[in-house]
């Protein structure tokens, strides 16, 4: 594809695109920040500058990825120098699609039409084995679309969603799910130590078992794979039945559901005026 991308931010979620992009790109990419050092860790085919306007001046697609609490004060900054024409990406937690709409919409001027559309990545993006949760406003064309998805692809698996609302639920599920797992692996590496195990070994084990039934679990359902795995009398069948008594699996929907009604007060705290 041949649009210019300019990313606002050049922390590591803008790192990680638009190294991944730079080779194959065809069109122009650069990235804003105002920390030299942030700017360096760029590859030489992406220009850098320390100001916002001058690297969405000439984009087709703006892709604003700071933190949620500068996201405001970022966005508006950029904003009067956005072409009438832009698509704009987020890639922000928790801030709704109105918002960005309303802030990239300064004094009323031009583009009250704007092409915005909202993208929830996780961790693994940054390794380009994550998942990216979209959404698009009405404004946003077929061609639009498939920008944004060619973008986000570079992160891993993307989603598409109809509606802002359901991104809080791509928070709780995707978007904060590798902390779920990773605080899994961890007190799978206590247990290793133990029951006699070198911390590096019980690491290794924790993390090939959980990329191994991820693995398992594209393809398959992962309660038929659950009982597979549990002969009568066995191993797994004890372990699974302390977490049980431990009410495990209530534990992870109360979490998943909590993370949800999170990012819902954020969405509504972040998207206030
Ligand atoms: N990383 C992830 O796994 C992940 C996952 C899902 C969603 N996200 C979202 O992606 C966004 C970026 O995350 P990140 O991890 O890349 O954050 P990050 O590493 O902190 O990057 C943000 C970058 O923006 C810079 N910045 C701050 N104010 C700015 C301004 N006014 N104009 C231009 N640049 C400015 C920051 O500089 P300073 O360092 O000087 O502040 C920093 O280099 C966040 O909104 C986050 O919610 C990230």
């Amino acid at each position: 594809m041949d649009e210019r991308i300019a990313f606002v931010g050049g922390g590591n979620m803008a790192l990680a695109l638009a190294t991944r992009l730079a080779p194959n790109w065809r069109g122009a990419i650069a990235v804003a920040d105002p920390v030299a050092a942030q700017r360096a860790r760029f590859p030489a085919a992406v220009a850098t500058t320390a100001n916002n306007e001058e690297a969405v001046r000439d984009a087709d697609v703006v892709v604003l990825a700071v933190k949620p609490q500068v996201f405001q004060s970022a966005t508006r900054e950029a904003a009067p120098a956005l072409a009438d024409h832009a698509l704009v990406m987020s890639v922000a937690a928790g801030v709704p699609l109105a918002a960005v709409e309303r802030w990239t919409r300064p004094d009323g001027r031009a583009a009250a039409n704007r092409a915005v559309v909202r993208c929830m990545p996780n961790t693994p993006a940054l390794l380009g084995a994550g998942i990216t949760g979209l959404v698009a406003n009405a404004h946003v064309t077929a061609a639009g679309r498939e920008i944004a998805q060619a973008i986000m692809a570079v992160a891993g698996e993307v989603l598409w969603f109809d509606t802002d609302a359901e991104l809080d639920a791509v928070t709780a599920l995707s978007g904060s799910g590798p902390a779920y797992f990773f605080r899994a692996m961890e007190a799978l590496v206590d247990a290793g130590q133990d029951i006699g195990l070198a911390p590096e070994v019980a690491k290794r084990l924790a993390v090939a078992a959980g990329a191994g039934a991820a693995a398992m679990a594209r393809s398959d359902d992962p309660s038929v794979l659950r009982e597979r795995v549990t002969s009568p009398g066995g191993t797994t069948e004890r372990a699974l039945s302390i977490l049980a008594d431990m009410r495990f699996a209530e534990a992870l929907r109360a979490a998943a559901v909590g993370a949800f009604e999170r990012s819902r007060e954020l969405s509504r705290e972040l998207g206030e005026p």
